[in-house]
Order: structure tokens, then C-alpha cells, then sequence
């Protein structure tokens, strides 16, 4: 399929509902629209309605209506006229760039690149730009286009033939240039233990920047964010999505400017980034992923889930787990694992995930990393005979590594310090008392590669949890933020070829929770922790933020003790089985020190979520309340409509209220639905659902307690089933 229209001069990319245009003029590649579907055929009329003259602004010479500042463009140079902020900066000879259209490729196809590129997508177009003053310098910008999922993935490319150095300064992988009229931007920010924090605010005058700038993508900020017309809600308004493809420091940057226009620029870090492109070489940024929806957020969230499932994930079955770090953290011995094992067994679990502890000299969080050896005191007949020991009782072993690190205490750091990035004339700056390894070093790279593949083929593992605990402080100065692309990018080659050697094998992303929960490691792993924090009020605010660009199926959701480690805060077991069900479902905690019922209820959620996971992985989700209404309340639906799953959580109750109307969504309208959980039991048609919605029995009102009321006070939650059935 190949939807791109062109005269050579007017490119109109189309999908299924929208359609993003630039022109070509006076040798600029400008951006005319992008939104809602309109006819190719109208697209001159945007061109020719645009000229205006605004005083006092700069044009080119043979041009005064063309004022630089009131128009939009597909990527920008600094000191050219464009008094904006630039999506691309670099320098040659002392000399900026100028850069002119070329020409384009219509059916272009990629070549290999250091960064992920989409998996699949309908087509492509590589539009070419040169600089007569820089002659053997191009810079290319590539859309790769998704039709039916409304997802166009774009991205810039230098190459340098020109014989000398080329100094990046600068260089977003996307410009967005649209009105800022009645607009508003959606982060999502936190901290450890919180992630994934929705962020809205007003899109004021100036220059608005956000991002990661810790060498990771960090919980303080994904890479994920929404412009939406000011009024838009989840299921109303004009929506446009946006995401990286990208695992390290990032920047989300808006600017409204005086004239109405707004620029959003999304990309790799550029504060303090200094990078050399040799001649002879390419430098690529990451994908920025963009899409747009005028049925409001869930409308592009959902194009998000299809394109990602589509292009993005490694698609595989991850097990019903048992991990045990908040089982034993450091405590653990063959012992504890063979009985962890045995009632993990007895319980249906799929995998036991041996989690941080199980290496040489491991007894806390301050040494050993680099060290990936079995710890033969904690495991006299070692790991091997450990996970043949699981795989007898029908578990795959998961085995835990943070092979990016090295502790200061650690066999590695004795004999090959020089791995660390650490800069001896330097004050040590540690965290967790640990060292990052420095991964563009390919001695380095070799070392990580080895260590990941001793836990397949010498202990067993068909799962491995890949951690990564501290930010980074010390970078290669010359490239200074540059760094993080050179590093990512090892890193990215070292997952591709273990990947590649080991097909079958199963990798959990994690970086202290969601520390790296991005596309770029979805990429290559197959599933992701997106937070420490398991308590189930903190973790269904945080699975309603990752789901506006996440799919369920990509992010590992679990059952941990009661009061919850992170908060202290006391839950009932049927709360956080509940919210555990709104991704990949698992556990991590001592199943046979909680009581006979709890233990109970968590044997019948296995064996449950066994017979629903493949409906709920490939699941439209729709969050059926705003933000901040003092309720968490999601829905699944199957992609036939048959079923899905109805959950509520309340986050604070009020004596004397009422629940909520709950207006379903997705629905055929003339079938009939029964939704059933919990003193509930309803049955009416689709369109009643959806119109009139769904009233709950209430319920506890403050002032007295019996058997079959609904009694939803704080952090409490409902789950219900939705099926369609024969009407009567
Ligand atoms: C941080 C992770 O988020 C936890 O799940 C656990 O694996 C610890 N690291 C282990 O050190």
C-alpha cells in the first residue's frame, strides 16, 4: 500500500482518518496540516490562503509575504531568518547550514539503523535536503506510515560526505508546527514509586521545555505526551499524540509564539549535547511516533496500543510469575527457592523469577554487581541444578541481572576498573553505590553479552529481568549529552544480537520501576515493570497513566504484600488482585506466610487469568472517567466485542454519595451485555450501556455494615465481567 500523493511539490501522507501535508516552497519543505482527513484535492488552497505579511518579521528576498515566523515547517535552522526555537543545529567550518529540498523517494526502504525503526508499516517517503555551501552534506526526513492505526513515525538523518567534522548541536527528530489557538500540553511525570503522573497545563507565550536529562528516560518523565485543544476529555476533542521510540535523555518542547503559531519539538536531549559526525558517517535520531484523533484521548491512545502491539513489541506469552524480591530481597538460599517453588507450583504459576540476591557476595544493595557468578554458599548445587529443579515442577526459571552496572566493591571493578564511567580526578558520584559500565567500550559490550548469556545456557534461565538502577553523572566530555546516544545505541545492538541468539528467551525491561519504560526498550524486551509501587491506590493512577500509551499486554502488574512495602499502606487482597489484572498479571511475595484464604484467592486469580490473559492482551482499553474525579475506572473490551472487564477503584469515599454513572464504551449497541462481579448483576443492551450507562448498587453510606452491600470505601475496588449474551 502506498497512500503518499504528490506533484513533487505537494506531499500528502494519508491513513485511515487523518492526513499530515507539506509543500515545497521556495525551497523550504513547509508544513500545511495535519488532523482530521481532508481531500488532497483542497490542499493548494491551504498553501495560497497562507501568505501574509507580518511586519518587522524576516522573508526570504524574493518573497516579502513570506514571513519565516508565521509559517510552519517540517524542520528548522537556526540564524536563517526563523526566529523560533530550531529543531536542528550544526556546525561546519565555523559555518551554519542552509539547508534546500532536493528531492524525495516514494517507496523508500530504510537501511539498517542504530536506532529501532517501526517493525511494520504501509509505506515510506525519505525527502532530501543539501546546502550549496556544504557540499557532500545532506539532511534526509523519513515518515514511515502507518495507515490503519493512524501512526506516522518520523525521523531526520545526516550524512556527512563532505570530507570534514560535522558539530551537532542540536537535532529533534520531529517539528510540529500547528495554530496554538485553545491548546494545552499532557506530560506524564514522577518520581520512584510514582510514574507515570498525568500533567496538563495551559500553553502559554514562550519557549516550555520537559524531558529526561539523567542519561535515561526516566520516571520524571516520559516520553509520552498529548497536545489536545483545551477542552478535549477522554472521550471528546481533538487529540494529537506523541512518543520516542528512544531510551535515553529526551526533550518535549513547546513554543507559542507571538503570532498565534505553536512549535512542538520532540527528540534527544540537546542541552549540552556536542557530537561529531566524521565524514563518511550518518547520524540518525530516534523515531518520533506521532497520531492524531478527534475522539479524544482514548482515541489516540488507542491508535497508540494498535501500533505498538503492530510495530513495536517482540510479541511473546509472558508466564503467570512469581518473582521474589519482595518475597526475600537479599535472604534467599536453595532452600527458600525449592519452597518458593514447590507452593509457586501448587499455586499454577508459570515462572519463579529469582530476583536480586543470587550471585557472588550479593548480600545487599552496595557490591557485586559485575560479578555474575552463582553464589555457591547460598547455592551448593548450584543454579543450574536450581532451575532443572523449578522445570521439574513445570516452572521456567527467570533469573535477575543489572548487566549495565559494576558496584565499587566487586571482583570487575578490581581487575577492570577502566570499564566503569568513573573519572578518577574526579569526586566519585555514585548511586546505589554503583558505577555505570561504559557500553561504546565493545571490550565492554562483549563482557555484558557474556554475562546475559552464562544465565541461558549455563543456569537455565528462559527469563531474565534486565535492571538498571542508577542514573548517570559521568559521560565521554567531548560528546557531552551525545553520550547517551552512543551508549543507548550499544546498547541497543547488545539486546538485538541476544535477541538474535536466543530467540525464545523472554526479557523484562525494568529500571528501578519505571525508570526506562519506553518504545525504544519495548522495542527489544517483551515486557515492562513500569513501578515499584504495587500498593493498589498508588498503582491503578499509575496503570491509567502508562495506558495512554502503553498496551496492557506490555506492562507487568503484581500482587504484593499487605501493608505495601512502598507505602505502607494496608490492602485487601481482592483490591490488588483486582488492580493487578490491568496488565501482565503476576506476584511478588511470600505466598506461604499469608493466610489460607488470601492464598486462596490468589490460586483462583491465576488460574483466572490464565483463561482471560489473551482476550485482555489484545484488548481495546478505555478509561472511562476524567482525571481526578476521585475514581480509577477502566474498561476492557475484546476485539470482537464480545467481552472485556469493568474496573473500578475508589479512591476516597465520602459518607453519604453515590457511585457513579458508568457509561461503557465500544459496545455493539443493539446487542445485550451482562456485566457481573460483585453484588452486581446487570443485564441491558449495548446502546443502554453506553447512553444511559451502568448505576451500581449502592451501597455503604457511612452508618452501617452488613453482608451484600457493596462497601467501597478508600482504595477499594471492583472488578466485573462484561459478555454479550442471547437476549430474551
Ligand atoms: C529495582 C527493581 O525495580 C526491583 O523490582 C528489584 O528488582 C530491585 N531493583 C532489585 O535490586
Amino acid at each position: 500500500m502506498n497512500c503518499l500523493k504528490t506533484d513533487g511539490r505537494l506531499f500528502y501522507i494519508e491513513t485511515a482518518r487523518t492526513c499530515y501535508v507539506f509543500s515545497i516552497e521556495h525551497g523550504y519543505a513547509e508544513h500545511l496540516y495535519y488532523g482530521a482527513k481532508i481531500p488532497y484535492s483542497d490542499c493548494n488552497a491551504l498553501r495560497e490562503k497562507r501568505s501574509v505579511i507580518l511586519v518587522n518579521t524576516l522573508y526570504p528576498y524574493e518573497d516579502p509575504s513570506y514571513s519565516f515566523d508565521c509559517k510552519g515547517f517540517e524542520f528548522s535552522l537556526p540564524f536563517r531568518g526563523d526566529s523560533r526555537s530550531a529543531s536542528v543545529n550544526l556546525v561546519c567550518d565555523d559555518k551554519v547550514f542552509d539547508f534546500e529540498y532536493e528531492g524525495y523517494e516514494k517507496n523508500f526502504r530504510p537501511e539498517q539503523s542504530p536506532m529501532p525503526l517501526p517493525r511494520k508499516y504501509d509505506y515510506a517517503l525519505n525527502v532530501r535536503f543539501n546546502d550549496r555551501s556544504h557540499e557532500g552534506v545532506r539532511l534526509e526526513t523519513r515518515y514511515l506510515i502507518s495507515y490503519d492505526e493512524d501512526v506516522i513515525a518520523r525521523y531526520c538523518v545526516l550524512i556527512n560526505a563532505s570530507g570534514k567534522d560535522i558539530k551537532v548541536l542540536k537535532f529533534s527528530s520531529a517539528q510540529t508546527d500547528m495554530s496554538a489557538e485553545n491548546k494545552k500540553l499532557i506530560t506524564f511525570h514522577g518520581a520512584w514509586g510514582r510514574e507515570m503522573s498525568k500533567m496538563s497545563q495551559d500553553i502559554t507565550c514562550g519557549r516550555y521545555t520537559h524531558g529526561s536529562f539523567s542519561g535515561m528516560s526516566s520516571a520524571e518523565c516520559n516520553p509520552l505526551f498529548f497536545v489536545s485543544d483545551a477542552n478535549a476529555g477522554e472521550n471528546s476533542g481533538e487529540v494529537y499524540g506523541f512518543n520516542l521510540m528512544y531510551s535515553a535523555s529526551h526533550e518535549i518542547s513547546t513554543e507559542k509564539t507571538p503570532y498565534g503559531g505553536l512549535r512542538i519539538l520532540h527528540g534527544i536531549q540537546s542541552e549540552n549535547l556536542l557530537y561529531t559526525v566524521p565524514s563518511g558517517e550518518k547520524f540518525t535520531s530516534p523515531c518520533s511516533l506521532s497520531t492524531f484523533s478527534d475522539k479524544g484521548f482514548n482515541g489516540a491512545s488507542e491508535n497508540f496500543h494498535r501500533f505498538v502491539s503492530k510495530a513495536v513489541l517482540r510479541k511473546k506469552e509472558i508466564p503467570v510469575m512469581l518473582n521474589t524480591w519482595e518475597a526475600v530481597y537479599f535472604s534467599m538460599n536453595e532452600d527458600k527457592m525449592k519452597k518458593l517453588a514447590d507452593n509457586a507450583a501448587a499455586a499454577g504459576f508459570e515462572c519463579l523469577v529469582i530476583d536480586d540476591g543470587w550471585f557472588s557476595g550479593r548480600n545487599d544493595d552496595t557490591t557485586s554487581l559485575g560479578d555474575w557468578r552463582e553464589d555457591i554458599k547460598k547455592f551448593p548445587g548450584g543454579m543450574k541444578a536450581l532451575s532443572s529443579y523449578f522445570a521439574s515442577k513445570g516452572l521456567k526459571t527467570g533469573i535477575w541481572i543489572e548487566p549495565e552496572m559494576i558496584s565499587r566493591k566487586s571482583y570487575l571493578f578490581r581487575i577492570q576498573s577502566e570499564y566503569a564511567l568513573a573519572d578518577d580526578r574526579l569526586r566519585p558520584v555514585v548511586g546505589r553505590s554503583q558505577y555505570i559500565l561504559d557500553l561504546t567500550n565493545p571490550a565492554v559490550a562483549k563482557y555484558v553479552e557474556e554475562s546475559v548469556s552464562r544465565l541461558v545456557e549455563e543456569y537455565g534461565a528462559e527469563y531474565v529481568k534486565w535492571d538498571f538502577n542508577r542514573r548517570f553523572a559521568e559521560v565521554k566530555a567531548e560528546k557531552g549529552s551525545g553520550y547517551f546516544y552512543d551508549y543507548i545505541s550499544a546498547l541497543y545492538a547488545i539486546l538485538a544480537r541476544l535477541n538474535e541468539k536466543y530467540p525464545q528467551l523472554i526479557i523484562e525491561n525494568c529500571a528501578s520501576g519505571g525508570g526506562r519504560f519506553d518504545l525504544g526498550m519495548a522495542y527489544y524486551t517483551s515486557c515492562g515493570w513500569a513501578s515499584d509501587n504495587t500498593n493498589p491506590l498508588s498503582r491503578a493512577r499509575i496503570q491509567r497513566g502508562v495506558s495512554y500509551g502503553y498496551p496492557l499486554s506490555f506492562t507487568l502488574n503484581h500482587v504484593a504484600a499487605s501493608p505495601g512495602h512502598q507505602t505502607r499502606r494496608a490492602s485487601d487482597i481482592k483490591d490488588r488482585i483486582n488492580t493487578a489484572f490491568l496488565g501482565v498479571f503476576g506476584v511478588q511475595a511470600d505466598i506461604s506466610v499469608i493466610s489460607e484464604d488470601e492464598a486462596d484467592e490468589v490460586r483462583q486469580a491465576v488460574s483466572l487469568y490464565k483463561v482471560f490473559r489473551k482476550e485482555l492482551y489484545d484488548s481495546t482499553v478505555y478509561r472511562l472517567f476524567e482525571d481526578g474525579d476521585g475514581y480509577v475506572i477502566m474498561q476492557t473490551l475484546s476485539q470482537d466485542k464480545k467481552s472485556g472487564f469493568l474496573f473500578l477503584m475508589r479512591e476516597k469515599f465520602d459518607t453519604v454519595t453515590q457511585l457513579p454513572v458508568i457509561r461503557l464504551k465500544g459496545l455493539e449497541k443493539d446487542k445485550c451485555y451482562r456485566i457481573k462481579g460483585d453484588s452486581t448483576d446487570v443485564c441491558a443492551s449495548g446502546e443502554t450501556l453506553e447512553k444511559a450507562g451502568l448505576v451500581l448498587p449502592q451501597n455503604y453510606q457511612g452508618a452501617e455494615t452488613s453482608d451484600g452491600i457493596l462497601n467501597l470505601t478508600d482504595g477499594k475496588t471492583l472488578l466485573l465481567r462484561i459478555t454479550q449474551k442471547e437476549c430474551l
